[in-house]
């Protein structure tokens, strides 16, 4: 088990929390393959800040763009909370920061030199970070967006990214493509994400070239040949590729990226290709995946319920191959 019995450590205050300092460009990579930074292959996420009260403006953003994003959408107190809690929880795992630094930093120990990934059971009972996901700026913001009453996945994806490679690209709906398309992705950031720690990525326009990938973006990654069962439903698990850098050559677009802070939204259609950006630092990268849709429409039933059953032997279906 990650999670130990051993005590909580002193907690961090939030004025402990500093503005990280902005790093260069110039040594970014995603999964191991150093990014080409020139215009022609990255660019900036647009702050949608200015249209945010624009609801048309914002579904043809999306409708143009496959992304919105928004800095400083959530008070920038209400992400501290939810950080420290996280950190907290972490901590309980002893000997993985660095204890010379004030927790709030998220220095790890040299030792940990590989990514901790996913780390759901951060989140739960966890009524700070539950505040962040579910609250009423989220709430109130899908709600314009989509024009009715929303409703979000239960489960909620905490990634705890330490030095090392960042998510292969992908789009969401092979891993939860059971209801509807028209379902949204919020990515949080718990922390400032200077490039250096790393960060998401989007691949510019990919969701106007679905076509090309369309037999991906129809498969599911919890199907598996039920008359070959060693055979998954999809290679790389869910990956789209292995190298973004050729990816983005093939599809033309630029990787978008930003460094990132506490506070900032960055919400994606689920066939918008993204990635994340390697972490070269020594500190932990946290942030959310949720999920948002209307209410009215169907929904992914490994996402949703008191205990989801997610990508586990329940959510697997059986196809002949
Ligand atoms: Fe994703």
């Amino acid at each position: 088990m990650f999670f130990t019995k051993a005590s909580i450590p002193e907690s961090p205050r939030l004025a402990d929390i500093r503005l990280m300092d902005a790093t260069s460009l110039s040594s970014i990579s995603s999964c191991g393959h150093p990014l080409d930074t020139c215009g022609h292959a990255w660019g900036e996420l647009r702050d949608s800040s200015p249209i945010r009260k624009d609801t048309s403006a914002l579904r043809q953003r999306m409708r143009e763009e496959g992304h919105l994003f928004f800095r400083g959408f959530f008070p920038r107190d209400l992400i501290a909370r939810a950080r420290i809690s996280l950190l907290e929880r972490l901590a309980e795992n002893e000997g993985l920061f660095d204890r010379t630094h004030p927790l709030s930093e998220g220095v790890l120990v040299a030792e940990i030199k590989s990514p901790i990934g996913f780390t759901p059971e951060a989140a739960l009972g966890n009524t700070a970070l539950q505040r962040v996901v579910f609250g009423p700026e989220i709430q109130e913001f899908y709600t314009r967006f989509l024009g009715g009453v929303v409703r979000h996945f239960d489960y909620i994806w905490v990634r705890s990214m330490g030095p090392g490679s960042g998510t292969r690209p992908h789009c969401d709906i092979v891993y939860m493509g059971r209801g509807t398309r028209e379902l949204y992705t919020a990515w949080i950031p718990y922390g400032d994400v200077t490039y250096d720690i790393g960060g998401l990525i989007i691949l510019e326009k990919s969701h106007l070239q679905s076509d090309r990938i369309a037999k991906y973006l129809n498969s599911d990654v919890d199907t598996f040949c039920s008359n070959n069962p060693e055979r998954h439903g999809w290679k790389f698990g869910g990956a789209l590729s292995t190298n973004p850098v050729s990816l983005q050559k093939k599809f033309g677009g630029r990787w978008l990226g930003a460094e990132f802070r506490m506070g900032d939204l960055l919400t994606f259609r689920t066939d918008t290709v993204h990635a994340s950006l390697d972490n070269h630092s020594d500190r932990l990268r946290l942030s959310t995946d949720t999920r948002y849709q209307l209410a009215t429409e169907p929904v992914d039933e490994r996402w949703v319920g008191e205990n989801p059953i997610g990508h586990g032997p329940a959510g697997r279906r059986g196809l002949i191959c």
